[in-house]
């Protein structure tokens, strides 16, 4: 297969355009037999929904290839589900959770000179997004959506890869204990714009949200979920207002089942940090990216194996959830979706 003549192994995390997305509409109640396309700029109206009540949901995943030249995604039927979930949550149709996979599958395909070679260091990042598009001036739901997927070769989210990051708990609230924290809705992230050009002017890497409601107990990041080590102990936190990360999930899975880890999902207290020995993030685009502080208003929680790279249980987790997504160490039933 020709592959475009990229430096892959440089790639930051940013827009390349590729070659198609995938789109369909939908117009009088139905979802059209959608199409493959090779124009990246949409027109819609001044007044569309989105445009003004922000009524937009997306996913993100990445495909693979195999250490044996195949090209793979992980998990996409959680993707999918977890995205009507989303849409559910804002008053738009669900995109059928079949036609879902279906559509990855297409763009990926239409895209392959744009997978990143096995080894590379780089994944093709996958956006499914959709959003209400007709016009609509008063508080409501639009009647017309568009559901798209684009594609586009990444890198590390976070510069300087596997470095250590320097994380603060954040000044601002991201999500309401009955509000939208759980789906994956575009007005989750124009929240912590302003936090994260902060964080990242005070040089942190990223903002720990507190719950909102008491600022006593550990959410997430403003991009990935959060996950500690203590012992022979995978904690990772539970809550209803996180967005419930499909890498967390699996990575529960791994830590019990692959490693003989004690997994626990629970309430996290700032008061507990001090206790943990090593912390990572962990996203589709984050992968696990280890932590190596927070600093909780001057307070630094400095964690002991991790500091100068990624500690050693930490470690073995990537080094399992990357190898069961490239192909080399075998995947749970299912997990593993060959395009
Ligand atoms: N939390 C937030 C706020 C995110 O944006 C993401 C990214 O998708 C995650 C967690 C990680 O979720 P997943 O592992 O499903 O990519
Ligand atoms: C992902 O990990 O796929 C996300 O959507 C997170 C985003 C901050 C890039």
């Amino acid at each position: 297969m020709h592959k475009q003549n990229i430096d892959w192994g440089n790639l930051g995390f940013s827009y390349i355009r590729t070659d198609k997305s995938y789109v369909s509409d939908y117009r009088n109640g139905s979802w059209d037999e959608g199409r493959l396309t090779p124009e990246h700029t949409i027109t819609m109206s001044e007044c569309a929904c989105v445009l003004h009540y922000s009524q937009s949901v997306f996913e993100g995943l990445k495909a693979y290839t195999t250490e044996d030249g195949r090209i793979v995604t992980f998990r996409p039927d959680l993707n999918a589900s977890r995205m009507a979930e989303s849409a559910a949550w804002l008053e738009m149709p669900p995109f059928p959770e079949d036609r879902f996979v279906d559509a990855v599958t297409r763009v990926v395909r239409a895209n392959e000179s744009w997978v990143p070679p096995y080894g590379s260091g780089a994944t093709l990042y996958i956006r499914p997004f959709m959003f209400g598009f007709n016009s609509v001036i008063g508080v409501k739901p639009a009647d017309d959506y568009q559901f798209r997927i684009l594609t586009t070769p990444v890198g590390p989210y976070f510069k300087g890869g596997a470095k250590p990051l320097t994380i603060k708990i954040a000044d601002f609230d991201r999500a309401a204990p009955r509000g939208t924290g759980h789906i994956k809705a575009g007005l989750n992230y124009a929240m912590s714009l302003h936090a994260i050009v902060q964080a990242h002017n005070e040089g942190y890497n990223e903002n720990l949200y507190p719950d909102s409601a008491t600022r006593t107990k550990v959410e997430e990041t403003g991009g990935a979920n959060i996950i500690f080590i203590k012992g022979n102990k995978f904690i990772t936190v539970g809550s209803p207002s996180i967005l419930p990360s499909i890498t967390r999930r699996s990575l529960e899975y791994v830590a019990e089942h692959y490693l003989g880890m004690e997994v626990e999902e629970r309430e996290v207290l700032l008061e507990e940090l001090p206790e943990f020995e090593e912390a990572g993030l962990c996203g589709t685009a984050a992968v696990i990216s280890p932590v190596g502080k927070i600093v909780d208003h001057g307070r630094e929680i400095c964690f002991p194996s991790g500091m100068e790279q990624m500690g050693p249980k930490i470690q073995k987790l990537y080094d399992t959830l990357t190898g069961i997504q490239m192909g080399r160490i075998e995947a749970p039933e299912g997990w593993i979706h060959e395009i």
